[in-house]
């Protein structure tokens, strides 16, 4: 799904990221962890193709991003990519229903049809029930639902969540991270940022950065406890004692 190969990304005479090698494969869900400043969201960005390189190669989906237009590199982005910030980037005064549907507002589609997408994606994240409440009536956690509905409004193949949850309480976040489980689930690959090391634990496959080098990758092996005996990076692999019992009640 990306393949960052011999990356480097500099602003001025600030080296943000370091000859970043990555593969993230279809269907992966990963967390990207390390210090403020390591180079995480220049990372991100530069995976979401808001950012080119300043040397190396970017592939998403199989497209050499070098080798696309502005134009073509927007379209790419527009049907392979949804972005989750910290911050929701919910417009003032706009209903969560017409915030979700403007995000198919050069779709071509009917406002009727774009409405109906967006109410099923605001249902698929549990808002059924506050289709017409504005930004300032919703809870932080809503706020990021609704920001994730417009994000997977088209289906995209790729998820990038910058701190979905930096701006949540624990409980709040606790949610957003289980739609981005659900999501996965469902096949969508992806990225998530995170500051907190619980939740970055928790995910199948952590790469680390710091000072824009990727210091650790544990490539879908998962944390060190958590592999499953079939190598499938098993989040929770059953004790031991439940194995037994199971081997048992066979026998
Ligand atoms: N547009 C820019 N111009 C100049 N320097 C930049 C720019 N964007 C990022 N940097 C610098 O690049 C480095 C990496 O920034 P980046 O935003 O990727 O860090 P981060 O890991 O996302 O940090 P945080 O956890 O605080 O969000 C930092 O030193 C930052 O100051
Ligand atoms: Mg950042």
């Amino acid at each position: 799904m990306v393949e960052l190969s011999g990356v480097r990304k500099t602003y001025g005479d600030v080296t943000a990221l370091r000859d970043a090698e990555l593969v993230i494969r279809r269907g992966e869900l990963l967390a990207v962890v390390g210090p403020s400043g390591s180079g995480k969201s220049t990372m991100l960005n530069i995976m979401g193709t808001l950012d080119r390189p300043t040397a190396g190669t970017v592939r998403i989906d199989g497209h050499d991003i070098d080798h696309l237009s502005d134009r073509e590199l927007s379209a790419l982005r527009a049907g392979t990519i949804g972005f989750v910030f910290q911050q929701f980037h919910l417009a003032p005064g706009i209903p969560a229903l017409d915030s979700v549907a403007d995000g198919l507002l050069y779709s071509g589609r009917p406002r009727a049809e774009r409405r109906s997408l967006a109410e099923r994606a605001l249902r698929r994240v549990g808002l059924g029930h506050r289709l017409h409440h504005e930004p300032h009536q919703l809870s932080g956690g809503e706020k990021q639902r609704v920001a994730i509905a417009r994000a997977v409004l088209g289906d995209p193949p790729l998820l990038l969540a910058d701190e979905p949850t930096g701006a949540l309480d624990s409980r709040s976040g606790l949610v957003v991270m289980e739609l981005l489980h659900e999501l996965h689930r469902a096949g969508t690959t992806v990225v998530v940022i995170t500051h907190d090391r619980d939740i970055a634990a928790s995910l199948p496959r952590e790469v680390r950065i710091r000072d824009g080098w990727i210091e650790h990758d544990s490539d879908g092996a998962g944390p060190a406890l958590a592999a499953g005996p079939d190598g499938d990076g098993a989040l929770a692999p059953a004790p031991v004692s439940a194995a037994l019992t199971a081997g048992e009640a066979v026998r």
